[in-house]
């Protein structure tokens, strides 16, 4: 039995992802929470929650609950910077929606913010891993997805060119999304399999771009959710699970646990199947990465996600369409905004308000965030409720 209310996004708010944003990290923030507000036709809210992983080292700026929340102008309310390192948008939606769904508080907005065009981005990004063993050593979030992607390569004794597929479909679900970084770039496989090598086996087009963006959302309990939105979209199940943190520590380095727990709790909570789900947002912050969730979330078997990329299955008219307007690849993956960004795709698609990136009939959508190597992994499914 759950004592928890259900909760329902009623307003969204998106800024273009660009290389480099033309205003600060405090006035991207407060204009996507602004535009959500207006989405929701609300005035105020009673919380905000902010997600952000890097201002501390490349803006200086830590607190950025009340930043936010000052420059937004809602005074007086409850305030507060949420942190899980590359799965740091998903865990302010987790926690909005907790805020909302115990009652604590009516209306929260979620809100992500990244300014990654400034400082250090390579060396700030790596303090997801540990600092103890990995930082030591001196990997990176690069170097430590490449030795996943080498391994899995020579698990399974697939060709380099195995992945490629994963960042064709990206781009070319891009090309329509006026938010995306790379929109309107076709991108062929030739054109990835001979982008730079960046950290072998990974190449350019294998990364999710350094990019600055911010999103936001608004929640509210379901029952009221039509004074505020004639399409809500129910927040149907939230989860987020953890793995041993280092890579080295696991069993199988292949094996997304915590990914695939994260989803099984979430469709249990969803009283949903694979079946059931229309699009997946997954984290393809690297090809490796998107090929694994995959394989963790049970649509393909280990061994055969990068099948479902290569046979067409995960495009907009396919078996398991991602990335459905470029994904973290190509729409881009301003850290902490990331899954605010998810968030409001999936509410698009689900109003069916998605353009030429749209979705035909869906209904339920599953996005992923993954924090570091997937030490954290958080999923939310989302679910038409009018
Ligand atoms: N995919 C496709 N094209 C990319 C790209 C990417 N990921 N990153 C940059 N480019 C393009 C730029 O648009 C630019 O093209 P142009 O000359 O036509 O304008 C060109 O490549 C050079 O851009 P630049 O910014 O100089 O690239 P870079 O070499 O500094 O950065 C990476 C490339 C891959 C190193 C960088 O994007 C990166 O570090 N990505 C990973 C980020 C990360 O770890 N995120 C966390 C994951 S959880």
């Amino acid at each position: 039995m759950t004592l928890l209310r259900s909760v329902s996004i009623v307003g969204i708010g998106i800024l273009p992802v660009r290389k480099t944003a033309d205003t600060d990290l405090r006035q991207m923030a407060a204009s996507a929470v602004q535009a959500a507000m207006d989405n929701a036709g609300i005035q105020q809210v009673d919380a905000l929650y902010a997600s952000n992983m890097l201002s501390d080292e490349l803006q200086g700026q830590k607190h950025l609950g009340a930043l936010i929340a000052d420059e937004a102008g809602l005074r007086s309310i409850e305030a507060l910077h949420i942190r899980a390192a590359t799965a740091s948008g998903a865990a302010a939606l987790r926690v909005a929606y907790l805020a909302v769904a115990s009652g604590a508080v009516d209306r929260a907005v979620a809100v992500g913010v990244e300014k990654m065009s400034q400082g250090p981005v390579t060396q700030a990004l790596s303090k997801a891993l540990d600092a103890e063993v990995d930082l030591a050593q001196g990997a990176t979030m690069i170097s430590r997805n490449a030795e996943i992607m080498q391994r899995y390569l020579d698990h399974y004794q697939l060709p380099e060119d195995a992945l490629a597929d994963f960042a064709v479909n990206a781009h070319d679900n891009a090309q329509t999304t006026d938010h995306a970084i790379f929109r309107a770039r076709s991108v062929s496989r030739e054109d990835v399999m001979t982008s730079r090598m960046v950290h072998a086996p990974i190449r350019l087009y294998d990364c999710s771009p350094i990019c600055d963006g911010a999103a936001a959302v608004v929640l509210v309990p379901t029952a009221s959710a039509t004074k505020q939105h004639d399409m809500p979209i129910q927040i149907l199940g939230s989860s987020v699970v953890t793995d041993r943190f280092r890579l080295q520590d696991r069993q199988d380095p292949l094996q997304l646990q915590a990914a695939d727990l994260s989803v099984k709790q979430a469709m249990r909570q969803a009283q949903v199947t694979l079946t059931d789900i229309d699009l997946f947002e997954l984290h393809d912050a690297f090809s490796i990465i998107a090929c694994l969730s995959l394989e963790a979330a049970g649509f393909a078997p280990p061994g055969e996600g990068w099948r479902l990329a290569r046979e067409g299955a995960i495009r907009r008219s396919g078996r398991i369409p991602i990335a459905t307007m470029g994904g973290l690849k190509a729409r881009g993956h301003p850290i902490g905004a990331t899954a605010l960004y998810q968030a409001a795709e999936i509410a698009l698609q689900l109003r069916a308000q998605a353009g030429g990136n749209q979705i035909d009939g869906a209904r339920v959508g599953m996005m992923q965030s993954v924090g570091g190597v997937a030490s954290t992994v958080i999923t939310h499914i989302l679910g038409i409720s009018w």
